[in-house]
């Protein structure tokens, strides 16, 4: 008898039982190769009467990841991941499976449609489908409210929430939890316990759901609420609402629900985000070796190096923290245990880890000369220069051959800080984002001299931190500084012109942004960016235009939150409109000898987003970002960028080259200095291409 693909599904006999197992590395996704194996398998073993009952497992790492993501969008290929739980759900015979590792979307449903579930310890199980702008679409609406309940099944589908063994037996969606074994040795055990009776079966599609009206509303507000802008979320409330009525005419409702999201551009735009995760992570320097790093020092305990040296310390390395004085040496330490004790509040550590990293893992320091056998250096004190080439040509004296010596410089040259050294190869830019311990994105940057191996230290530090790290090159804010200083002039010529902060503000949150521009830089301190185009303004060109607004707050003596008044007053009855910014912005107007006009809230968004994806059309051409994707990680795990819209490029693919050319030319119209079209963005319209072509290529 032929073997159903015996690359990625075999069948082993072992007298009555049979055991089917997967093997579809990395992560046994459920392609068709698998999907097809795993129907064959079961309709060959359903007709062969030496067997009585079939167990399931994986190979490698897991049971099954769910769905294989690639193939979304394509045409599809059958059998359908339903048609085959179907399959083992009806099949005559016992099937059960065996989890490990994780079993997650279509993964889980697999399992649900199996006759009884073996969880071994430190799975992780879930429905991640609406992170993915879809909804589970095997059945996993209808079977998992039959077993878990209505609120359960609710909780788990419309947030993506992992869970682990113990959890998932608790809310009955598997029926045993194993602590030590093989999946192999699990499944044949299992699989003898249901020959004996010891391990009962029943099929999920018989069980009946019990009526919770309460908890279907209390999901729809909740997402109404936290959700507000994703499609599939309520879509998979509706399918859950369906598991009331029979299974097929469920299961049908589901079917159509899932086409429906699969084709949004919300599930495009998601699947987008996902990958890009993955992919900033393929570099150039990808086969040169990281050198080892298991103690970081970090120089500067303000807002950066405290959360740098949070993080690291989260991580599990060792850190030496320096500062100028004892008294900003004491207020960085104090940071740094207030934000372990958040990570104590939220589970992440408990009070003993806390306790050993404070007195083991950390020591505080005035003296650099400390530095001198760490592995890797991050510098974090004030974002100038002079004081930093001082740093560095101290740091060259005392750290040891091999060290790693990096800046977090927001936009200073790297090159003319590496210079200072006799080792530039051994220096980088590593521009971590505030709140560092909490913001995921890394941004490497890579100065002319910079060696490889460096570079991939760069990027395994970032894997030891739990961050997305992305590769930058040189230049005045490296990759998101540099598109965010231009979108924001294009935010405060829109005020200038006749948009109130907050309708600007409230138009890219209803765009999907958690704040605007406005609250944003309330949020990060007025001072950061007033410092900024102080330093510019030498260099400002004659024909741009400035909005004096902002420098005009600052001079009063208002930086936004911590001061309690920016563009909005924190007075604790949360954020409201500054009323004396508007006599403010009056004045800035009439100086310009502007009248103000009316924008709509499309007119805001398109002005913005053209502005963004301008700029990051030239970081591109002049080689600052390595390919569109990389731009697209940046704003999604640095800037708040809305993930459902994909990434600036993502989202500019939507548009079309053409469409965004047209707007560039209208606005140029009105101001030919700030509006003009990248080179790049000219030769995508004239081929029909889009920035998504641009990732493939390279
Ligand atoms: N389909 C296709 N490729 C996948 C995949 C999937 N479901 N899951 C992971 N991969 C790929 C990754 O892209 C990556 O590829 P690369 O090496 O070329 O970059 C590789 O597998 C390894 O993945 P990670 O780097 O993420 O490995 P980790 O060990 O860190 O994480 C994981 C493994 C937890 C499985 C994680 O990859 C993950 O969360 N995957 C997504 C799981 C998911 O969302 N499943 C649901 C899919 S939707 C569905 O099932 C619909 C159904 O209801 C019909
Ligand atoms: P901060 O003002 O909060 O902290 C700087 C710290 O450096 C101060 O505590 C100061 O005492 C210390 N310091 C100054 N000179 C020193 C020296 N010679 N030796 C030891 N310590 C010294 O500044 P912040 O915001 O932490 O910024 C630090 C760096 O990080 C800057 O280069 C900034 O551009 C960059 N950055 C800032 C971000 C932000 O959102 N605040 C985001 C990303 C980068």
């Amino acid at each position: 008898m032929t073997e159903p693909n015996a690359h990625v599904v075999e069948i082993e006999r072992d007298g009555p039982v049979a055991l089917i197992s997967f093997d579809n590395p990395p992560v046994n996704a459920a392609s068709q190769a698998l999907r097809q194996g795993l129907d064959t398998a079961i309709r060959q073993l359903a007709d062969d009467d030496a067997i009585e009952v079939i167990a399931l497992y994986g190979k490698g790492r897991s049971f099954i990841a769910g769905a294989d993501i690639r193939e979304f969008g394509k045409p599809p290929r059958a059998p359908g991941l339903t048609e085959v739980c179907n399959t083992v759900e009806t099949c005559a015979k016992p099937v059960i499976s065996v989890l490990h590792g994780v079993a997650l979307g279509g993964g889980l449903e697999v399992a649900l449609a199996t006759h009884a579930r073996v969880a071994v310890d430190g799975v992780s199980l879930g429905f991640p489908e609406v992170t993915l702008g879809i909804i589970p679409g095997a059945g996993g609406t209808q079977r998992a409210p039959r077993l878990t309940g209505i609120a359960d099944a609710l909780d788990l589908i419309t947030t993506g929430r992992r869970i682990g063994a113990k959890e998932a037996h608790e809310l009955g969606l598997v029926d045993r939890v194993e602590t030590e074994g093989t999946p192999r040795e699990l499944a044949l055990t299992a699989a003898r316990d249901v020959l004996s009776g010891a391990l009962p079966t029943r099929r999920t599609r018989e069980i009946e759901v019990a009526a919770d009206d309460a908890a279907l509303e209390a999901a729809r507000a909740r997402i109404a609420k936290r959700q507000p802008h994703l499609f599939s979320p309520l879509k998979a409330v509706d399918a859950v609402a369906a598991s009331r009525r029979p299974y097929a005419e469920g299961e049908a409702t589901e079917r159509a629900l899932f086409a429906e999201c699969i084709d949004s551009p919300q599930r495009a735009g998601l699947v987008h985000a996902f990958f890009a995760e993955r992919a900033v992570g393929k570099i150039p320097e990808v086969h040169a070796h990281p050198r080892a790093v298991h103690s970081i020092g970090v120089i500067g305990g303000g807002t950066m190096g405290s959360g740098i040296a949070t993080a690291a310390l989260l991580a599990g390395l060792d850190v030496t923290l320096a500062e100028r004085d004892q008294e900003a040496l004491d207020r960085g330490t104090a940071t740094i245990a207030k934000n372990l004790e958040g990570a104590v509040k939220r589970g992440k550590i408990d009070d003993a880890r806390r306790d050993a990293i404070l007195s083991k893992a950390l020591t505080a320091t005035t003296d650099l000369e400390a530095f001198a056998t760490c592995d890797l250096v991050i510098e974090a004190v004030f974002e100038d220069m002079e004081v930093k080439k001082d740093l560095f040509a101290q740091l060259d004296r005392i750290c040891r051959d091999g060290a790693v010596l990096a800046t977090n410089t927001s936009y200073l040259d790297v090159n003319e800080i590496a210079a200072v050294t006799r080792r530039p190869g051994d220096v980088l830019g590593l521009h971590f984002f505030s709140p560092a311990h909490v913001m995921r994105l890394l941004e490497v940057v890579v100065g002319e001299k910079t060696a490889p191996e460096v570079v991939a230290t760069g990027f395994a530090l970032a894997r030891k931190l739990g961050k997305v790290a992305v590769r930058a090159g040189v230049c005045d804010g490296f990759i998101g500084n540099r598109i965010l200083a231009h979108y924001k002039k294009a935010a405060d010529y829109l005020m200038l012109d006749g948009a109130s902060p907050q309708q600007i503000d409230r138009a890219m949150e209803n765009f999907g942004f958690a704040m605007g521009p406005f609250a944003v830089s309330d949020l990060a301190g007025l001072d950061i960016g007033w410092a900024a185009r102080k330093r510019l303004a030498p260099t400002r060109p004659e024909a741009e235009r400035y909005n004096p607004v902002a420098d005009r707050i600052c001079e009063r003596g208002w930086f936004g939150r911590k001061t309690g008044k920016g563009f909005y007053v924190y007075d604790g009855e949360g954020p409201r409109p500054n009323p004396e910014v508007d006599a403010i912005i009056d004045a800035a107007r009439a100086e310009a000898g502007i009248t103000p006009r009316e924008f709509s809230e499309q007119e805001i968004v398109e002005r913005y987003m053209t502005a963004m994806i301008s700029e990051a059309a030239r970081v591109l051409e002049d080689g600052i970002a390595l390919r569109p994707i990389d731009i697209d990680a940046v704003f999604l795990f640095g800037y708040g960028f809305p993930r459902h819209h994909g990434g600036p490029m993502h989202y500019a693919d939507t548009l079309g080259a053409h469409a965004i050319l047209n707007r560039i030319q209208e606005y140029a119209k009105e101001d030919n200095h700030f509006w003009r079209i990248p080179q790049l963005l000219e030769e995508l319209a004239a081929q029909d291409g889009t920035f998504a072509q641009m990732n493939r290529e390279t």
